[in-house]
């Protein structure tokens, strides 16, 4: 399993740093490409010699090294990495990539890497009680890192208490747990509606509405990275396509209708996440001819546009998904659109909130179950914020 992975090990200056050696032996017998990274402190606990003779590979100490080669060294082996391990992880390290903190080569990187990251933390057990260490944990662990329980025992003051490094065993099988991608939607169709509608005028105006589509976008990405077969039946929008799902391109509200009917014809969904802005007007009778100026305003006569998720929602076993953008008493219009659409969750976000909403690459939504349950999911990048819509769902229907 963790054959020819990449790992980088980063150590820090806990009195435990020589055990990371044989972390690092034991991933090196199991043929790990290991590339170790070393603070200040680590380096006085435990030579850099030590680990450049067991991986092979010269130490990584500086963030500004003496003779600097393309100049961007201090984060470019980031993104050739399957996984980051920080053992032992100090108190300090865990406040500072709590916090964003990027002042030395391992906070560096870690403020720039979003590969799996496992935290091993040993330290006094006062340390690991201290609030500020505990609140960092839990934000680390809120963001999807993992950070390990120190273990019960006698500590290097002589003092007994919860802040000794785990066994070495512990942390390896920790380590390969790392590599056990879980495919929770795997067999499942995920039919996704993104972006907006364009319902014609005449043949160069429309009506719209600023969708990008991107919310939408993400959560394709996310299920199909969670193993999915996915559709994503999606408006006019400037994004690339997304790789292995099916693109189904529509302009107007009725096509969207009616691509979202054929697909579930061909193939009832497990999930319909139904992320689009869909007109809820448009113009009775479009025109053939580009209307003149002067004619526009007396000749647009308005109709609703068909109600997308009440149509299709008698035609599928799917587990619905809808959205509610609002700008005003968000939570009762949310859970009144759940009722009222049969849905089974609903994604709440604002249109009238800076980095959330509609064209931004970030968002804040609140999520609600027709069970009762809810969440809310600060302010983050829109992909980031997909992956937690999947696991709220998978959760609820879990219980
Ligand atoms: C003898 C000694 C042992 C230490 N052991 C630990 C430890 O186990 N865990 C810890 O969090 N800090 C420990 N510290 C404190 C850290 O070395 C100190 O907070 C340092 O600033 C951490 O820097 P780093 O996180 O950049 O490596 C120890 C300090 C000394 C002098």
């Amino acid at each position: 399993m963790l054959k020819n992975k990449n790992i980088l090990i980063c150590v820090t200056g806990s009195i435990a740093a020589y055990k990371s050696c044989e972390v690092v032996r034991l991933l090196r017998k199991e043929d790990v490409n290991v590339q170790v990274m070393m603070t200040p402190s680590a380096q006085k606990f435990v030579g850099k010699a030590s680990f450049a003779a067991l991986t092979n590979n010269e130490v990584i100490t500086d963030i500004f090294p003496d003779s600097p080669k393309a100049g961007l060294e201090h984060i470019e082996m980031a993104l050739e990495l399957d996984a980051i391990v920080i053992v032992p992880a100090t108190a300090n390290i865990l406040c500072k990539a709590a916090s964003g903190v990027a002042d030395d080569i391992i906070s560096t990187n870690l403020s720039v890497c979003e590969q799996p990251t496992l935290f091993v933390p040993a330290m006094n057990f006062r340390m690991w009680q201290n609030p500020a260490t505990m609140d960092a944990v839990e934000k680390l662990r809120e963001r999807g890192r993992i950070v390990m329980d120190p273990e019960m025992g006698k500590l290097a003051s002589l003092h007994e208490g919860e802040g000794r490094l785990p066994a070495i065993d512990t942390i390896m099988n920790s380590i390969r747990s790392l590599f056990k991608h879980e495919l929770p939607l795997l067999g499942k169709k995920v039919l996704v509606s993104a972006g907006p509608t364009r319902e014609a005028i005449d043949p160069v105006r429309y009506i719209s509405n600023r969708s990008s589509g991107k919310m939408g976008y993400a959560l394709a990405e996310v299920a199909r990275d969670l193993g999915a077969k996915v559709t994503i039946v999606s408006g006019p929008v400037s994004l690339p396509p997304i790789p292995e799902v099916e693109m189904v391109m529509v302009e107007n509200a009725i096509e969207m209708l009616s691509a979202l009917e054929n697909s579930l014809d061909e193939q009832d969904a497990d999930y319909l996440i139904m992320a689009a802005a869909v007109a809820d007007f448009q113009p009775a009778n479009p025109s053939g001819e580009k209307l003149k100026r002067s004619n526009i305003v007396a000749s647009l006569e308005l109709v609703s546009a068909p109600d997308i998720l009440k149509t299709i929602n008698s035609q599928t076993e799917a587990s619905i998904i809808a959205f509610a953008l609002e700008t005003q008493n968000g939570t009762a219009e949310a859970k009144r659109k759940m009722a009222d659409k049969g849905a089974d969750f609903i994604v709440l976000n604002y249109a009238n909130e800076a980095g959330a909403g509609f064209e931004s690459n970030t968002n804040r939504v609140q999520i609600f179950s027709k069970s009762g349950a809810e969440k809310e999911l600060k302010k983050d990048r829109k992909d980031r914020i997909a992956k937690r819509i999947f696991d709220f769902i998978l959760l609820d229907k879990n219980r």
